[in-house]
């Protein structure tokens, strides 16, 4: 699998959405939750096209990510729809909550003004992610609607990408530093 990893930060809409309504910004001590929002199909991870998405269901995925939310001491909100309304209404929701999201928006990343739209009406920070390398793929994948709006993209890491968007948000060592209040 070829390794991409890409990061917008330091753009001026993603500082934008660090801004939280009560003018602080989102950093790591404020985080009490983290979004893994999943797009159409994804669902069908573990026997769909294996040698693209690798073979881990994506509950397994949910369970590693589970742990990894856990050693931080953050709660995990783990969802899955096959349906771009529902992703509209999560992200929205993450955005109340001031609870940054993972978003792997399947198909709609290359599609969605709608998810596009609610990312910038929203306050989330959202990192994309995808298992693949979309870029080394058919071309129709190489455009996302969501990373001109996102804090950063990671793809083509398997699940393993779904945890570096993780170590991206919280970064294992601010979690430990928290706890032990190094
Ligand atoms: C995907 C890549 C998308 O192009 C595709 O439509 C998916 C999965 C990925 O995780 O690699 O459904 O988001």
């Amino acid at each position: 699998m070829r390794l991409s990893l890409e990061s917008r930060a330091g753009y001026e809409d993603a500082d934008r959405r660090h801004q939280r309504p009560d003018g602080q910004l989102a950093t790591s001590p404020l985080i009490t939750a983290v979004h893994v929002l999943n797009g159409p199909n994804l669902n069908l991870l573990g026997a769909r096209e294996p040698g693209v998405y690798g073979t881990l269901t994506l509950a397994e995925i949910e369970t590693k990510l589970g742990a990894a939310c856990r050693d931080r001491g953050v709660e995990l909100v783990f969802r899955q729809s096959n349906h771009e309304g529902d992703l509209v209404t999560w992200v929205q929701e993450a955005g109340r909550a001031g609870a940054p999201v993972i978003l792997n928006a399947g198909a709609y990343t290359h599609t969605s003004i709608a998810l596009q739209d609610a990312i910038r009406g929203s306050t989330a920070r959202v990192v994309e992610v995808h298992l693949s390398n979309v870029h080394a793929r058919e071309p129709f994948r190489h455009h996302s609607m969501i990373a001109a709006v996102a804090e950063g993209v990671i793809l083509g890491f398997g699940p393993r990408s779904y945890e570096l968007a993780l170590e991206a948000l919280l970064p294992r060592d601010a979690a430990a530093e928290k706890e032990t209040g190094r």
